[in-house]
């Protein structure tokens, strides 16, 4: 039977997420701001949550319908056999997000969708189900516009950038899903060279690194769907074990992190034994080192460079103030690395102009609710004189 769910993520991304999506045998597919929708059957749901590198959560659409008011709400929730898909004694989280919802209060809208699914449990089986917003068995989401309202219930559970590696989080790290998506718009391959020279907790490089291994996002944690009454463990079984089956430690990949506090290159060397790669770090395939990026040197001929750099207040008490290091950093680009591609995530659109570089590509990311660009800088040879393409005017 075919479903219609929608996959949540970071604004930005949705055609990245898409194009996954896609490829995972999802139909109908469609970006919208702030995700993707998509038909199929629970089974596809299932391979979404495990394999999707960029999605934050998948939700399972259960009802939509128009609305007016409160009432309206109460009453198609309450129209709804939730008892098919969860017990009374599982622990229940409701929430409601809106775009244009001409409705005062969402809390009072939550409350009352809230209240619907209560009141339905006790009639139908004469038991209260346990409100638990800290930790949920099941989540209810409602999505309100101008008119419509879309109830879905969450299949996720907890957000899917966590993958269940990160122990430890170092200075303003990147979500996992947001890592992902970088190194996919980036167009990075695993045949080539990868260097994050701020790699603070590892995470862009990890996130290559499982890439370049055929490591599924979600294959060391648990999922929503598992609570629900309508799981199908076997479908489940039959996902996982091929997941394990196509890891590949064997793959050949240059990936490297470098930070300029040791701290988190200690930080990102445990992060990377927990996401299973201990192998790929005593082969050297994958190494964190600490080093300073306004000196280190490129670690093959050519490749690519995916990171974040610090931006605003967040720097190391050990550099200089901000624009001040990337116009170093520029300049070390500049002799040294002829032949990369350098693709940072900034939320400072001033960082072309600090580092003296004309972007060839740049998009709008959100990185939580904080605007982003992500810039492509080609360097090429002789790059630092003032006719080379990337080479803006002092
Ligand atoms: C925004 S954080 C990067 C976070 C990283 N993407 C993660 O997910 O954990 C910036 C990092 O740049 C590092 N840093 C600051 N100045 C540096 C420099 N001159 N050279 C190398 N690293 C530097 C900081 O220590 C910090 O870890």
């Amino acid at each position: 039977m075919t479903d219609v769910f929608f996959a949540v993520c970071p604004r930005g991304i949705e055609d990245v997420l898409a194009v996954e999506l896609q490829a995972l045998g999802a139909q109908a597919v469609k970006a919208t701001a702030g995700g993707v929708e998509f038909g199929g059957t629970l089974a596809t749901a299932y391979a979404a949550n495990l394999h999707s590198r960029v999605a934050s959560r998948i939700l399972w659409l259960v009802a939509s319908g128009g609305y007016r008011n409160e009432a309206d709400l109460y009453a198609l929730a309450h129209d709804i056999p939730w008892e098919n898909e969860f017990t009374p004694q599982q622990r229940l989280r409701v929430d409601v997000t809106a775009v244009r919802s001409p409705l005062q209060s969402l809390q009072f809208a939550t409350l009352k969708i809230k209240d619907a699914i209560v009141d339905r449990a006790r009639e139908q089986t004469g038991e209260r189900p346990t409100v638990d917003r800290a930790q949920p068995d099941v989540q209810v989401l409602a999505h309100l516009d101008e008119r419509n309202v879309r109830l879905y219930i969450d299949l996720s559970g907890e957000s899917l950038f966590k993958r269940g590696w990160r122990a430890d989080k170092g200075e303003a790290p990147i979500k996992e899903n947001l890592a992902a998506a970088l190194l996919l718009l980036s167009g990075w391959t695993p045949d080539q060279p990868l260097l994050d020279p701020f790699c603070g907790s590892g995470t862009i490089v990890i996130e290559a690194a499982c890439m370049a291994t055929g490591r599924a996002a979600g294959l060391n944690r648990r999922f929503g769907f598992e609570k629900l009454k309508g799981y199908d463990r076997a479908a489940w079984s039959q996902l996982q074990s091929a997941a394990r089956a196509a890891v590949n430690d064997a793959a050949s990949f240059s990936l490297t992190g470098r930070d300029i506090s040791t701290g988190v290159v200690a930080i990102a060397n445990a992060n990377a034994v927990r996401a299973g790669l201990g192998a790929a770090l005593d082969s050297g395939k994958l190494q964190f080192e600490a080093g300073d990026a306004r000196a280190g040197a490129p670690t093959a001929p050519a490749g690519m460079i995916v990171t974040n750099p610090p931006y605003g207040e967040q720097s190391n008490p050990r550099s200089a103030s901000v624009p001040a290091m990337m116009g170093d950093v520029a300049t070390q680009l500049k002799r040294q690395f002829a032949g990369w591609q350098a693709w940072l995530l900034s939320s400072d659109r001033q960082l072309p102009r600090q580092m003296h570089l004309r972007e060839s590509r740049k998009t709008v990311i959100f990185n939580g609710a904080l605007e982003c660009r992500f810039f492509r800088f080609d360097m090429v040879a002789g790059s630092n004189r003032k006719a080379a393409p990337a080479e803006l005017p002092g």
